[in-house]
């Protein structure tokens, strides 16, 4: 269980990105966090290992609270950045994925199967002696999610998974997405693009200004989208039910 209680955050320069956000989310769950540009959708997300300490409230993962415990919380919730490139620190595919290990100081066989378990979820095996120079985008966000997924974490964020990917690598990342909730994983990921992923979430919650306007399950959060400056699904414009972007 993740807990955010009155979260609130101001950055140094008086930007108040969020306004006392109090949310849970269950074991399991999958959560889309949307919201128009500058709404605050990052920032919640990077206080959930750690990463940003709030200003006020807090985050408890399961009681513990992360801003205290941060070097627990990283290895607890894994973070995929909206700019792969900026978590990519290896020279080819394989070594980028056992960095992670290697830091947490595991056996080295240990590291092997990780690496190789993380590069076959997210179908990089036939790439792991590649430059990651020369990997596509696409092919960069699946293995920032590789490394993350290397530290093993029993929750995964996702700032922005779909952002500059074609509708193959969207297809890809949201299958990864999908398969990893099915094995119990618990997801939080942002997006504007609400469409892409509707079909698989559990709940949606909508951020405007800092504040969180809105929970719920797709149903009864969709009507209200437009209103807090996010575009609704085309279904749901249309009165047609829902369609998966994958064949799950
Ligand atoms: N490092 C920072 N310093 C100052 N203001 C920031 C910083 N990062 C983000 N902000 C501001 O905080 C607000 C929320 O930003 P962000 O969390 O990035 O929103 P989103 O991810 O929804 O686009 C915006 O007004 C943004 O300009
Ligand atoms: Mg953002």
């Amino acid at each position: 269980m993740i807990s955010i209680e009155d979260l609130s955050h101001s950055y140094p320069d008086g930007t108040q990105a969020l306004k006392s956000v109090s949310l849970r989310v269950r074991s399991g769950e999958l959560v889309l966090f949307c919201g128009a540009n500058g709404s605050g959708k990052t920032t919640l997300l990077r206080h959930l290992n750690g990463l940003l300490k709030p200003t006020r409230g807090r985050v408890l993962l399961d009681g513990m609270d992360v801003s205290e415990h941060a070097s627990q919380a990283v290895t607890r919730v894994g973070m995929v950045f909206q700019d792969p490139d900026s978590q990519i620190l290896g020279e080819t595919v394989w070594e980028d994925v056992a960095f992670g290990p290697e830091n947490l100081g595991l056996a080295q066989d240990e590291v092997r199967r990780r690496v190789e378990q993380a590069l076959a979820l997210t179908e990089l095996h036939e790439l792991a002696h590649k430059s990651c120079l020369w990997l596509s985008g696409g092919e960069r966000k699946r293995l920032a999610i590789a490394g993350v997924l290397a530290l093993s974490p029993e929750t995964l964020v996702l700032d922005e998974p779909f952002a500059n990917l074609d509708y193959p690598s969207t297809r890809q990342i949201l299958t990864q997405i999908v398969q990893l909730h099915s094995k119990g994983h618990t997801i939080l990921l942002s997006t504007h693009e609400v469409e892409k992923v509707v079909a698989h979430v559990d709940r949606i919650a909508v951020l405007a200004g800092g504040e969180l306007k809105l929970v719920g399950p797709p149903e009864t959060v969709l009507p209200e989208l437009a209103a807090h400056g996010v575009r609704p699904p085309c279904h749901h414009l249309m009165g047609l039910p829902v369609a998966s972007w994958i064949n799950i």
